[in-house]
């Protein structure tokens, strides 16, 4: 089997064992692991996650320090125009997981299971998230469960792979709930999801995502575990948050309240098209770049080089 290329010695970056990295100090990037995320967990500092679906945002976004990135099946939504999460499938995702560890070789990265890639049969599962690690790089799995996944999870973690698991709102259960909701408002339900967190945790889980929770459910959580808890509106108990990337930026149409934008990236991108086509329209390209030379004098390169770090 062919190394994936993220793996090559010949490219690997050359990164040291991380250290006491902070989510805003760029010059230190270094290995973000699991015990990176653990430490930090202990310290009591939170850490940050944001989506990601791209090498060259993914580049941006590790240059800015971010310590986890995670590749959602919300890129059925983002990347493919869906209205649901649905539609993301294992091909896609793995190839945009490649993608997003070739621009962030450092970051924690974590690949989101699309719906039906582990909840029709255990093998197919375990093999599928395989080829998240050994295909795309990834560091951690994120399945969407709950404590009858446990045996699963159990597996999983018996084979190495550090499952990160998704409770509360489960966007791959939308058509089942007949809408996105919220979860664990009632009694009842919240003593279901404290349940799901712990059996989860014992199953193996390296760390619980809770989405779309009362802060004091997901509170009641993050105290009984000794995993990390990264909450997606689940409150500020939790150790790490994250939402999606499209919203942080303005570049969606609508955001949940939780995730709202802290820039116009949307606009902006409007106002650069504008630019471009202005410049068209006035045919003000600038000075040319290439003269006619003879067969042999050709020696600039014409392509950007391949290698996503060396602009
Ligand atoms: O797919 C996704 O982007 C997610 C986050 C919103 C947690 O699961």
């Amino acid at each position: 089997m062919v190394a994936p290329s993220h793996l090559s010695r010949a490219t690997a970056p050359k990164t040291r064992i991380h250290n006491d990295m902070t989510s805003s100090d760029e010059s230190k990037m270094t290995r973000v692991t699991l015990r990176t995320i653990r430490k930090m967990m202990v310290e009591d500092r939170r850490f940050a996650c944001l989506t990601c679906y791209d090498a060259t945002t993914a580049r941006w976004m590790e240059r800015a320090g971010l310590p986890m990135l995670l590749v959602g099946d919300t890129l059925a939504e983002m990347v493919l125009g869906h209205d649901q999460t649905y539609y993301a499938d294992m091909d896609i995702s793995v190839a945009l997981t490649a993608a997003v560890r070739r621009g962030a070789p450092n970051v924690m990265l974590m690949a989101d299971m699309p719906f039906m890639s582990y909840q029709a049969d255990d093998a197919e599962a375990m093999r599928n998230a395989g080829r998240f690690m050994t295909q795309a790089g990834a560091d951690l799995v994120k399945l969407e469960v709950d404590r009858s996944f446990a045996p699963l999870v159990e597996k999983m973690a018996r084979a190495g792979i550090p499952v990160v698991a998704h409770i509360g709102s489960r966007p791959q259960q939308t058509k089942l709930a007949g809408g996105y909701r919220s979860v664990g408002r009632t009694p009842e339900e919240a003593m279901r999801l404290i349940a799901d967190a712990r059996a989860l945790e014992a199953a193996g889980a390296v760390m619980l995502l809770i989405e779309a929770t009362p802060a004091e459910v997901a509170q009641e959580i993050v105290q009984g575990a000794t995993i990390p808890v990264i909450g997606c509106g689940a409150g500020p108990a939790c150790h790490g948050q994250v939402i999606v990337l499209h919203d942080l930026l303005g570049l969606t149409d609508w955001q949940p309240k939780f995730a709202q934008p802290v820039a116009n990236f949307g606009q902006e991108l409007v106002k650069a098209v504008k630019a471009w086509m202005d410049k068209v329209d006035r045919n003000d390209l600038g000075e040319h770049p290439y003269t006619m030379v003879q067969p042999d004098q050709v020696a600039a390169p014409l392509r950007r080089p391949h290698t996503p770090t060396a602009r």
